[in-house]
């Protein structure tokens, strides 16, 4: 799933703004310091550069022989790799380009020795709407330093996204109806990496770059201890489809210590790289707002935003929310006010951009928005926590971000072991997690049935897409077209942006 908000980025375009151009990346091969004379295998450290403008975090990797550069955006919320075409609609349009944002960076298959066609089957749809359409390729394919070879990808024609995009979702959840091994299980079946599992660090919102690391989690880069929680698996199928975990507590901390508790049940979570801000349930959203007299504009007419005085900032400093998975003994992540306040809008206010009557002029954007029936936890989330994702174990660890740490201290993660048992560096603030230990696969186990008899996305049946910009309408699964309805605000922003100029 992918939920940026394009707008920001052409508006920004298109007021022509100096926009940054993505930073340059070193690639890293960690190798990990071996306990043992055990052969291990290397992990692969691949930065991931923050593009607050664009509402994601890119890339930078190569494709082909000799390889081209091209920026991708991390997605852990989808399982195709898919890059731009040299000659895509959007990339030959300035008006797609001003609408959509430029075209960051294409591949020229005829460029490439490794190249070879699969077939003109590609098609992939995203929760927001976009897309993209084209052929089904294979070429070499390098992230973090290692190379895999004939990785099946998409090669985008049409589409209205103007970059393409790194899913390392589970295999199973490829787009294509034709089920191939994607960029994870290539990993391993290539021995590059020992068992499918990566670890996720976007780092502060004003930080450049996160990373992420296949085969390896670093300690230097977490607080305290790492708490495993089992994935949710997709209440029809049973099958493992989304990096779905069980969210059990959400509260927040006052500066004054007051303790309010949002939570009315345990939910489904979905922690999703490609999702900007985070969707919680309308009723709990609307809960946490009012907190904060924020502005609800998110409806079918409105900009798509949810508007907060920036105010709570300053006055606020302290203020936390706490959100807990799998239980009372589950990993805990504190993010902090600043994290979920964002004040990225004042610009379009500045130029008229409609909003609704505020009572406030110091306008914010909110991280957390309401939604029915698939809730995600995006970069407003995930930016506080360290986040390992085991796909072959069907697990996922967390613990509280050690925000811009410049150390490093790699473990490996293998098959057997699945996600070690290991410790963070020590917390410069007050404890952040009550239990120590790992309460291992079982925890919150009692909140699985309670979590998936919610709604977790199920993949069944379909219905036709937009269709527009020249996008070939595809077979959109149903909890996917409810979320478009219930995020179409997010798209209407574009609308507004775009003709207001
Ligand atoms: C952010 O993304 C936009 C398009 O989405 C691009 O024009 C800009 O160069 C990017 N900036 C950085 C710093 O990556
Ligand atoms: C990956 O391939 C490139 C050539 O395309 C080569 O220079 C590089 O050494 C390879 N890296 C690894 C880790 O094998
Ligand atoms: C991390 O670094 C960024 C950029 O230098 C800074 O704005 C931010 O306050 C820092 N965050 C923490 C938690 O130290
Ligand atoms: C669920 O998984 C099974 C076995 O892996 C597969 O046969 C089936 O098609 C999957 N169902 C869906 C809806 O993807
Ligand atoms: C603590 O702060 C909250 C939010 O600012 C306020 O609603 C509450 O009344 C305060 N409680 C006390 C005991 O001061
Ligand atoms: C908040 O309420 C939920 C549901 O009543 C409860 O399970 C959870 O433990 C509470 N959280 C805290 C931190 O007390
Ligand atoms: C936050 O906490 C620190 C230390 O407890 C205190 O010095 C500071 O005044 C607090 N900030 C606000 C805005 O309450």
């Amino acid at each position: 799933m992918r939920f940026v908000i394009a707008l920001l980025t052409a508006s920004v375009a298109a007021l022509g703004a100096s926009a940054q151009r993505v930073l340059s990346v070193s690639f890293g091969k960690h190798n990990s310091k071996p306990p043992s004379l055990r052969r291990r295998s290397p992990t692969y450290s691949q930065e991931l550069n923050n593009n607050l403008t664009g509402g994601g975090y890119y890339a930078d990797v190569f494709v082909g022989t000799p390889p081209q550069p091209v920026s991708l955006v991390l997605d852990t919320g989808s399982s195709d790799v898919w890059v731009l075409d040299n000659n895509a609609n959007i990339c030959r349009s300035a008006k797609l380009q001003a609408y959509f944002g430029y075209c960051i960076s294409t591949y020229n298959p005829s460029k490439s020795s490794t190249y070879s066609l699969v077939g003109d089957s590609f098609s992939i749809q995203y929760v927001d709407g976009s897309g993209a359409t084209g052929d089904y390729i294979k070429d070499t394919f390098t992230v973090g330093g290692a190379n895999i070879t004939n990785l099946q990808m998409g090669l985008a024609e049409n589409t209205n996204i103007n970059s393409g995009l790194l899913g390392v979702g589970f295999p199973a959840n490829v787009a294509s109806d034709e089920k191939y091994p994607n960029i994870m299980a290539l990993f391993e079946e290539q021995d590059l990496i020992a068992t499918q599992a990566y670890s996720l660090y976007l780092d502060d919102l004003y930080a450049e770059t996160g990373t992420i690391l296949f085969g390896g989690l670093d300690t230097e880069k977490f607080i305290g201890e790492l708490k495993v929680v089992p994935i949710l698996p997709d209440a029809e199928t049973k099958n493992y489809t989304s990096f779905s975990v069980a969210l059990s507590s959400l509260t927040m901390t006052a500066d004054n210590g007051t303790v309010t508790n949002f939570t009315q049940a345990v939910i489904p979570a979905i922690l999703d790289s490609g999702t900007t801000l985070s969707y919680l349930p309308t009723s709990m959203a609307n809960q946490i707002l009012a907190a904060f007299g924020a502005v609800d504009d998110t409806s079918s007419d409105g900009t798509g935003l949810v508007y907060v005085n920036c105010d709570y900032l300053s006055d606020n400093g302290n203020l936390t929310f706490d959100f807990q998975f799998g239980g009372s003994d589950g990993p805990l992540i504190r993010v902090p006010i600043d994290e979920l306040i964002l004040d990225n809008v004042k610009g379009y206010v500045e130029i008229g951009l409609v909003v609704p009557d505020l009572p406030f002029n110091n306008v914010c954007s909110f991280g957390i928005q309401g939604s029915s029936g698939l809730y995600l936890l995006g970069d407003t989330f995930l930016r506080s926590a360290y986040v390992v994702y085991d796909l072959s174990n069907r697990q996922i660890a967390l613990a509280p971000a050690n925000l811009n740490s410049t150390r490093s201290n790699i473990v490996e993660i293998t098959k057997e072991s699945g996600i070690p048992d290991v410790t963070g560096v020590v917390s410069q603030v007050s404890a952040e997690q009550t239990a120590t230990g790992l309460p291992g696969t079982d925890a919150g186990g009692s909140f699985t049935a309670t979590a998936t008899a919610a709604t977790t996305p199920t993949t069944a049946g379909s219905a036709e897409g937009s269709g527009n910009s020249g996008i070939k309408s595809v077979a959109v699964p149903s909890w996917e077209t409810t979320a478009v309805a219930a995020l179409a605000g997010v798209f209407s922003l574009v609308g507004a942006g775009v003709f207001m100029l």
